[in-house]
């Protein structure tokens, strides 16, 4: 199965056999890793999905890492995609609730880990949950895994196609409780350290172009492998104004990855990948 997603061309919702197609073309290209993103059959108040033995991350990452061992997977870890609410936590009473849902968030990494994840990706910026999650996968025996934490995660308007590609709008109400504030530069270094004292590996910044200036911090200030996310609307205006014919799709897709590596930047995640590295072969 491969559904489209009308804001994002290009990007497609896959079933597990056409993601080994697209993963092997992409790792035949030369793109070293994935981040995988689940979106279950049925959505609940508690993310049964997400933690599932059986979940649709936990059986992709078994059939890639048995059928490209060489391809890095990445999973996101998250509530949102699994939650009738689609909130990045549990929520009572119209609250997001932190703790409760820290639990649930290990539950999901360490089972991601169990079936075989290179790294496991916590999106939920929940406060603390970096520690939860380090405390439980060392506690089941998987403390080789390694965390990139969505350390500096901004509340953004740049995520609206994702949440139609991840079927994960919130029903209600949005994510400014739990992501960072767009004007509060200070405060997002001071999250990424946090996640850094509990045990993240590996820290990211997201959305990517317009937080240049927080790659370059973040980089300067802790030196730790630090990844880009280009999400979905940084892909979107570049989809759009390409196909009017307003701008060159590939220069500019270049250009913008360029800014990111120079801001200090180790790892790009980007939904060009697969483009970028037949243009570069
Ligand atoms: C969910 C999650 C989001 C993205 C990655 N993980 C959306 C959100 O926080 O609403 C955004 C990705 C993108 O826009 O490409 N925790
Ligand atoms: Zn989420």
């Amino acid at each position: 199965m491969r559904q489209p997603v009308g804001s994002m061309p290009g990007v497609f919702q896959l079933s597990p056999d056409e993601i080994l197609r697209e993963a092997s073309m992409a790792h035949a290209l030369g793109v070293p890793g994935v981040l995988l993103f689940g979106i279950p059959d049925k959505k609940d108040d508690r993310a049964s999905g997400a933690y599932a033995r059986n979940g649709i991350v936990q059986r992709v990452t078994r059939l890639l890492k048995k059928e490209l061992p060489s391809l890095l997977v990445i999973t996101d870890v998250c509530l949102c995609e699994y939650m009738a609410h689609g909130h990045c936590g549990i929520v009572k009473a119209g609250k997001i609730l932190n703790d409760p849902s820290l639990k649930l968030l290990a539950r999901t990494a360490v089972s991601h880990a169990e079936a075989g994840a290179d790294i496991v990706a916590p999106s939920d910026m929940m406060d603390g949950r970096v520690r939860a999650i380090r405390a439980e996968l060392d506690n089941a025996g998987l403390s080789d895994t390694p965390i990139l934490s969505y350390a500096a995660k901004f509340a953004s308007a740049f995520y609206g196609p994702f949440r139609e590609a991840a079927e994960s709008t919130p029903k209600f109400g949005d994510r400014r409780s739990y992501q960072m504030d767009a004007s509060n530069a200070n405060e997002a270094l001071r999250e990424v350290a946090l996640d850094i004292q509990e045990g993240a590996d590996m820290v990211m910044v997201k959305p990517a172009l317009a937080y240049l200036d927080i790659i370059q911090r973040v980089k300067a200030e802790f030196g730790l492998p630090t990844a880009a996310y280009a999400v979905s609307g940084e892909h979107a205006m570049i989809k759009a104004a390409a196909a009017k014919g307003w701008i060159d799709e590939r220069a500019v897709t270049l250009e913008s990855l360029l800014a990111m590596r120079r801001a200090g930047a180790d790892i790009l995640i980007t939904y060009a990948a697969a483009d970028v590295a037949s243009w570069l072969k």
